[in-house]
């Protein structure tokens, strides 16, 4: 089966947050699938060298022109088709320097996916797998000749435009238009042929209208075609025996993780207290919940511990993490921005993480941690709930689990965490448990497999 599989994101070429991280891993567990040859898509925003270059020039209309592809090898993404449309070409996919979105972000994106869909007619694909709002025209312009999937990473962005667009879709108008306007996402969930979240209990959130952000009948219409497919890890990147940033180690042998933990503590100017380092890393924004962190490490002294935090996002949240280091210089460290090889260093060298999310799709951070023997602390949400079992409720739990959604269910659910990881032989069982489950991308993208199977089935009869 000849897949194209379209994504604004690709680690490491370009990646914001988990769809970069997430495209990744489950390209390459396609690629190396013996029934699938998949060709990723990504929009060309910065002239990334590619091996045995092909140039394609493709048929677009005169809003998206001139659209051209370079088909070739990349050293760390494989096969790849790197689209060229107007404006594309920027520093940052999403954001200028200051952290605005650019104005023009609905013309590129729509035009990439315009792209998208000429690529695979010229490709002659058996299916087109698309990812979030950004590839959510692309069925508009595919007019039902080939099939397609869409993954839903994040609900929050929906790729609403204004009314104008509607007479360049030429087909599925109806189901695009929303309210006075068009909605990206709207008209993609009605018209590919399966809708994929990235957890089940996600899939299950989405059609509720709690969690549905407007969309929850559209998603909930799909029945049965709306399915979650829990995310993995990438291995290749996420493995404490190999990892090129910290001293290796195992789930038998624990040495290198206290020399990375030890590492930690250096690089935040601390000496060891015994206290239990608790890190985060993630985006800054009201989604993740790190409020509920920060109201948290007021409590710092009292519960003997200490919060090491590494993100980028909403100036309102860094100011308050710098006020905090300021209030607690000995008990919170915060690294504004984000750097790939300081978060493996956090992976490693932590106690718990702590990941207090509001809503979460599926969430990589509380895998990457469990596999590298950092015991989670997460809110009780989406991905989160599929991948993370209270110890206090369980005997195989592997983490604990916020009994509510509020700042008092994280506060709780932090002290219960604290209380774990400080008994060694306890410890030493959560982290075994996390350490050796399956968390690659193997079954996930099987299941995939599967997924697309079902489609080409269901389209030949
Ligand atoms: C988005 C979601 C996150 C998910 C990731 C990859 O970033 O917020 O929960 O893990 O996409 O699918």
């Amino acid at each position: 089966m000849r897949l194209l599989f379209a994504t604004a994101e690709l680690r490491p070429l370009a990646s914001a947050g988990g769809l970069g991280e997430a495209a990744a891993g489950l390209t390459a567990a396609l690629a190396a699938h013996p029934e699938v040859q998949v060709i990723t898509v990504l929009p060309d925003y910065r002239r990334w060298p590619l091996e045995d270059v092909q140039q394609l020039d493709l048929d677009v209309p005169e809003w998206a022109a001139p659209a051209s592809v370079r088909l070739g090898h990349h050293a760390d993404a494989g096969l790849l088709a790197l689209v060229d449309v107007p404006g594309i070409e920027r520093p940052d996919p999403y954001v200028d320097t200051d952290g605005n979105g650019w104005g023009d972000n609905d013309q590129r994106f729509g035009a990439f996916s315009m792209a998208v869909a000429a690529l695979a007619h010229r490709l002659d694909v058996d299916l087109v797998h698309l990812n979030d709002w950004h590839t959510a025209l692309v069925p508009a312009f595919l007019a039902d000749a080939i099939p397609s999937v869409l993954t839903i990473h994040n609900l929050a962005h929906q790729g609403w435009a204004d009314p104008s667009w509607i007479h360049r879709l030429p087909t599925h108008r109806d189901a695009y238009e929303w309210g006075n306007a068009v909605n990206g996402l709207a008209g993609a969930i009605a018209t590919v042929d399966r809708v994929v979240t990235v957890s089940p209990h996600y899939a299950r959130e989405i059609v509720t209208a709690e969690g549905g952000m407007g969309l929850h009948l559209r998603l909930a219409d799909r029945g049965e075609d709306l399915v979650g497919i829990l995310n993995g890890i990438d291995t290749r990147a996420w493995n404490p025996e190999l990892d090129p940033h910290v001293p290796p180690y195992t789930p038998t042998d624990l040495t290198g993780k206290a020399t990375a933990r030890a590492a930690l503590l250096d690089h935040c100017g601390w000496t060891d207290l015994g206290d239990p380092l608790v890190v985060l890393v993630t985006r800054l924004v009201e989604q993740k919940g790190v409020d509920y962190a920060f109201e948290a490490a007021r409590f710092l002294d009292g519960m003997r511990t200490r919060m090491i935090v590494l993100g980028s996002g909403e100036r309102r949240l860094a100011d308050w993490a710098r006020w905090l280091v300021g209030e607690h210089p000995d008990r919170f460290w915060f690294h504004d921005g984000y750097d790939g090889p300081l978060s493996h260093l956090l992976f490693a060298g932590g106690d718990l993480l702590l990941m207090p999310s509001r809503f979460e799709p599926c969430g990589l951070a509380q895998m990457q941690a469990m596999a590298y023997g950092t015991v989670p602390v997460v809110t009780p949400v989406g991905g989160l709930l599929d991948t993370v079992i209270d110890a206090d409720a369980r005997p195989d739990g592997n983490g604990f689990v916020a009994s509510a959604l509020d700042e008092s269910g994280v506060v709780d659910a932090l002290h219960r965490g604290l209380r774990g990881v400080r008994h060694g032989g306890r410890r030493r069982a959560l982290q075994r448990r996390g350490m050796t489950h399956d968390w690659s991308w193997t079954e996930p993208a099987a299941r995939y497999v599967e997924l697309y199977d079902s489609v080409l089935a269901r389209r030949q009869s």
